[in-house]
């Protein structure tokens, strides 16, 4: 590790002890941020701990979901991103007018909102859910007509395990995750054959259907670790691959090529999160109705996914 990358390093820990912060990351930022980082998951690990967070600033590097998910679930604190412009392209992908007209259609309609989504998007929905925890609420919604939004990848994964409800899908995507093809991970098992297929809900139909294990990175990283298996194609972002190696340093992993990476992701970085210590500046902010309109599908999720 050089210098410069130690000093940035002491500085943070230094500042976050004086100023009683914490800092949140996901697995797809890059390797210094996980490092770095007091708590490391997927997103609804990051939800929990937010909620439950006693510092007085809580440093989330992520995207802009997350750090808007704390803030609505523990809005007194101050929740810091390194970079504000950091987004998830799939968050915006499902109008509010779709929404408004699937409940006309469907008078008993749940709106179900993976947390990848607006604020807004969220204040107009039943329940929220994430890749851990979709399955296991849809199951237990009383509703029979459900309007997944905004993820059709993870809607239908949903949909195929929950054949007894009605799961309308909804076109949003994640880029990323829709970018990896069936195709990218046949090379790759030709090339390493005794290698298990993980893959992320994210991923389309025809990914999912040739792998041997489909979860959310947590729930990957949990696999890995008790698989006897020593070789793994990792259908998913590529940061995944900083825990995987720190876990199970005899384990091989592929990544179908070209390697996916979210670089809003990649936005998080040491110097920023330094300087939003130092500085304060970059605070997640929400309109108080907004805030708590939309609570009401995370509580929910906390809720049901108990
Ligand atoms: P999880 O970490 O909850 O599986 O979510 C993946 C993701 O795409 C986050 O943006
Ligand atoms: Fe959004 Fe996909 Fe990036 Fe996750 S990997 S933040 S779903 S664009």
């Amino acid at each position: 590790m050089n210098t410069k990358t130690n000093t940035m390093k002491n500085q943070i820990n230094q500042l976050k002890r004086a100023k009683n912060a914490v800092i949140l990351a996901h697995y797809y930022t890059p390797d210094e941020i996980q490092n770095i980082a007091d708590y490391v998951g997927d997103s609804f690990y990051l939800a929990k701990i937010a909620k439950q967070s006693t510092a007085d600033l809580i440093v989330f590097c992520g995207v802009s979901f997350m750090g808007e998910s704390a803030k609505i679930l523990n809005p007194d604190k101050k929740v810091l991103m390194p970079d504000l412009s950091a987004d998830c392209a799939m968050a915006h992908m499902v109008k509010p007018g779709a929404i408004e007209a699937m409940r006309e259609k469907y008078p008993d309609l749940a709106v179900v909102c993976y947390i990848n989504s607006t604020a807004e998007l969220k204040c107009l929905s039943d329940v929220c859910v994430t890749s851990s925890n979709a399955v296991t609420i849809a199951k237990a919604l009383p509703n029979q007509n459900i309007f997944f939004v905004p993820d059709r990848n993870l809607g239908s994964y949903v949909a195929r395990q929950v054949p007894e409800k009605n799961i309308i899908l909804n076109d949003g995507y994640c880029p990323i995750h829709a970018a990896l093809s069936a195709d990218q991970v046949h090379m790759e098992k030709d090339r390493h054959k005794d290698a298990l297929i993980l893959s992320h809900p994210e991923c389309e139909a025809d990914v999912l259907s040739q792998s041997d294990y489909i979860g959310s990175t947590a729930e990957m990283i949990a696999f890995v670790k008790n698989s006897p298996s020593q070789a793994f194609i990792v259908c998913t972002e590529e940061g995944i691959a900083y825990q995987l190696m720190a876990d199970n340093p005899g384990k091989r992993f592929y990544f179908p090529q070209p390697r996916p990476c979210c670089a809003d992701m990649k936005q998080n970085t040491l110097s920023g999160v330094l300087s939003v210590l130092e500085k304060e500046d970059l605070a997640v902010e929400l309109n108080e109705e907004v805030r708590r309109r939309a609570l009401l599908p995370l509580e929910r999720m906390l809720q049901l996914a108990k």
